[in-house]
């Protein structure tokens, strides 16, 4: 694993949007694995920038998220499409109809599959973009006794319902469960990049960078199991490890 520590975030979402915009230019036709949350604003903000100075081209370009909250409209002003398309898809020339984000509101045992054949079909996403949980859930892989290899339907955590609440007007807004990749369709990824800010993230990078377990207890763990991983950390945070 390959741990790279930046003075402060903006720095490191530079670093990771430097690292996805070389996929873009190896491969005009990747798969990019994409996550949303506070975490990645300045990744697509950097990575709108490069294609606005002419470095990238995102016409051949495929993108599939990590996850969506079930039962919320793409245009609900907190799903993750939105989320999308107001911070990267918008901004550059991707064609619209090669971005995925999970549909949640018609029949999703139908998109479940789809996902599926996007993932099967390109053997896994070019790279994966990851963020990180409080309590190391990656993609809405919560902290269990068990977790799904594939694309599934999933309850959100009390903690992932608390956190993700300063998006919303009121705690019950938040929707309870969500469609989230499997921990084996994030494996599947030929390279994948995981970013992480602040102390509060500290525990669960501990468990990913100190010792050698890996427990469904902390979804992140199961990165170990990938050969080609950059952690991007902060020192708020490396400081705490
Ligand atoms: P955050 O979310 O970037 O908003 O901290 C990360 C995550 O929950 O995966």
């Amino acid at each position: 694993m390959n741990t790279i520590i930046f003075k402060n975030s903006d720095e490191a979402c530079k670093k990771a949007s430097d690292m996805i915009c070389s996929v873009v230019k190896e491969k005009n036709d990747a798969l990019l694995g994409l996550a949303t949350g506070g975490t990645m604003e300045n990744v697509y903000k950097y990575i709108v920038e490069e294609y606005k100075n002419k470095k990238v081209d995102f016409k051949s370009i495929r993108t599939i998220n990590l996850d969506e909250y079930v039962g919320l409209n793409g245009d609900h002003p907190q799903s993750y499409r939105k989320y999308m398309d107001d911070r990267f898809f918008n901004h550059v020339n991707i064609l619209k109809e090669n971005t995925y984000v999970p549909v949640t509101t018609g029949d999703i045992n139908k998109e479940l599959l789809r996902i599926k054949d996007i993932i099967d079909g390109n053997k896994g996403a070019d790279v994966q973009l990851l963020g990180v949980g409080i309590n190391g859930h990656i993609a809405f892989n919560e902290p269990c006794d068990r977790l799904n290899a594939s694309v599934s339907v999933v309850d959100l955590d009390e903690g992932t319902i608390k956190a993700n609440s300063r998006y919303f007007s009121s705690i019950d807004e938040v929707p309870k469960k969500a469609v989230s990749l499997g921990i084996g369709d994030i494996l599947k990824a030929k390279k994948i990049i995981l970013l992480a800010f602040g102390c509060e993230k500290a525990n669960a990078i501990r468990e990913l960078l100190k010792n050698d377990f890996i427990t469904t207890k902390v979804p992140c763990t199961f990165l170990k199991a990938h050969n080609d991983v950059t952690v991007i950390i902060d020192e708020a945070l490396s400081k705490e490890l």
